[in-house]
């Protein structure tokens, strides 16, 4: 069971309940789901001292994880009791333009939208919500509002893993309790307006340094995702390797052995952990340092390693795992033989090909159904972790060195002075989507751009698979 704890009641709470239990469906069912989601100001205690003024979804830091299944026709009905404008974008879900929650579909205070999907077959994976209104994002999710979902396949061959979501954001915080956000034009502020705003306390699932038990011999499954505005992890469990198999739009073909996994802002991993210990025994999940910064601004603490999370041996005798699938799934290449356009994204501090974000210009425009390869090529000495909304992709290489196995993406890492390639289809949906630095501070600051992909009666093959 994810659903978690919730700190007052919310109607939703039947609702989500109800969802958990269905999973009994035959397969291939077409379940209506229907949710409630309300943001809305809340105090928690979060932190030693005093409580925390926050933005929370129906009560929850962070918000209800929401679970789906292939095929589900959503309907969130979502309310905005916040004293500001808000959005839910639904990161790395496939659905119209009307539903994606970008900043082009403000929800006003006190207003409600319904944002309707279907979530697309071959679609399984991690992703997660959060809200997206006009250069407000970054304050709004350091409040608190974001949420994982997952999307459940019904021949998933991992189903029978027991699994574990692992949220990971930093936060910072003053003497009061209050969240840490600096005036723009403060010293503070205009670090964290260069470097993204960072924070000393690391939450996972909103707890600091919270506790995964494991049974000597068990595999569990690991389903990792950063919201934090900045901060990348390079995620290491000191004596096991990992099992990485898969990435933000799902599962890989085959699993690959790690040692350590870097996990981009607003990227998600999926592990499998291997209770290689002892029983009793214990680990720490750290985050190693990872240098993405400009010299000039490098935090003077970026070289400390950070722990996140204990796992805890039980005491129970080791257990045999059942053995792993050599193949997850498959995942059918797109064909570089059939792009129409070559774009050219060129990064640098807070633009993107020299412009700032105008929500009035079209940046990239296209047809339904075009593949194109976008190139982003990023010129200055930080890292920049690229987003395209609406639809996921299949990086082809980086720094020119191809790209080792196939997974579906909708967020990759551009380092300093680093390029990537990746081929994308415009299936499905038209509409004019976001893409953008997920550095929030950046986007907020106008790293962004829109891709206005136009029905022009052509497009073929519109049954086809939904990426
Ligand atoms: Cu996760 Cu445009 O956002
Ligand atoms: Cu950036």
């Amino acid at each position: 069971m994810i659903l978690r704890r919730r700190t007052t009641p919310s109607r939703a709470w039947p609702v989500l309940v109800a969802l958990a239990s269905l999973w009994a469906l035959p397969a291939f069912a077409q379940r209506p789901v229907e949710i409630t989601l309300t943001a809305a100001p809340a105090q928690l205690s979060l932190i030693a001292g005093a409580p925390t003024d926050m933005f929370v979804y129906n009560g929850q830091f962070p918000g209800p994880t929401l679970e789906f299944r292939e095929g589900d026709r959503v309907i969130v009905h979502f309310r905005n009791n916040l004293p500001e404008p808000t959005t839910v974008h639904w990161h790395g879900l496939h659905l119209p333009f009307t539903s994606d929650g970008s900043p082009f579909h403000p929800v006003e205070p006190g207003e409600q939208y319904d944002y309707v999907f279907t979530i697309r077959p071959g679609t399984a994976g991690t992703y997660w919500y959060h809200p997206h209104p006009h250069h407000r994002t970054g304050y709004q999710i350091a409040k608190g509002l974001y949420g994982v979902i997952i999307v459940r396949a019904a021949d998933d061959p991992l189903r029978s893993l027991p699994e574990k979501v692992i949220v990971i954001s930093d936060n910072r915080f003053a003497p009061d309790g209050s969240i840490d956000l600096p005036a723009s034009l403060s010293p503070e502020g205009i670090i964290d307006r260069e470097n993204g705003r960072e924070g000393d306390v690391i939450f996972v699932n909103g707890a600091v340094m919270p506790t995964i038990i494991i049974r000597a011999g068990e595999v569990q499954r690991w389903r990792v995702i950063n919201a934090s505005a900045a901060r990348v992890y390079r995620l290491a469990l000191p004596g096991h390797t990992l099992l990485h198999v898969g990435s933000d739009g799902g599962l890989f073909e085959r699993p690959v052995e790690v040692d350590e996994i870097t996990v981009a802002n607003a990227e998600r991993v999926e592990l499998l952990v291997r209770g290689t210990g002892a029983p009793g025994d214990r680990a720490v999940l750290q985050a190693l340092p990872y240098d993405r910064y400009i010299p000039q601004t490098r935090p003077r603490t970026w070289n400390e390693t950070r722990e996140l999370l204990t796992v805890q041996y039980a005491s129970q005798p080791p257990m045999t795992a059942a053995p792993l699938p050599a193949v997850l799934r498959r995942i059918p290449a797109l064909d570089t033989a059939h792009a129409t356009a070559k774009r050219l994204m060129v990064l640098t501090q807070g633009m993107i090909n020299g412009q700032m974000m105008d929500p009035a210009r079209v940046d990239v425009g296209a047809t339904l159904d075009a593949t194109e390869i976008w190139e982003i090529e990023n010129l200055v000495g930080m890292d920049h972790p690229f987003h395209l909304h609406g639809f996921q992709f299949q990086l082809l290489d980086r720094d020119g060195v191809p790209e080792p196995f196939r997974s579906w993406k909708d967020v990759v890492n551009v380092p300093r002075h680093g390029t990537a390639r990746f081929i994308v289809r415009y299936a499905s949906y038209p509409g004019k989507w976001m893409f953008h630095c997920h550095i929030l501070d950046h986007e907020d600051h106008g790293m962004m751009g829109i891709l206005e992909v136009r029905d022009d009666g052509n497009a073929v093959a519109r049954t086809t698979k939904g990426h």
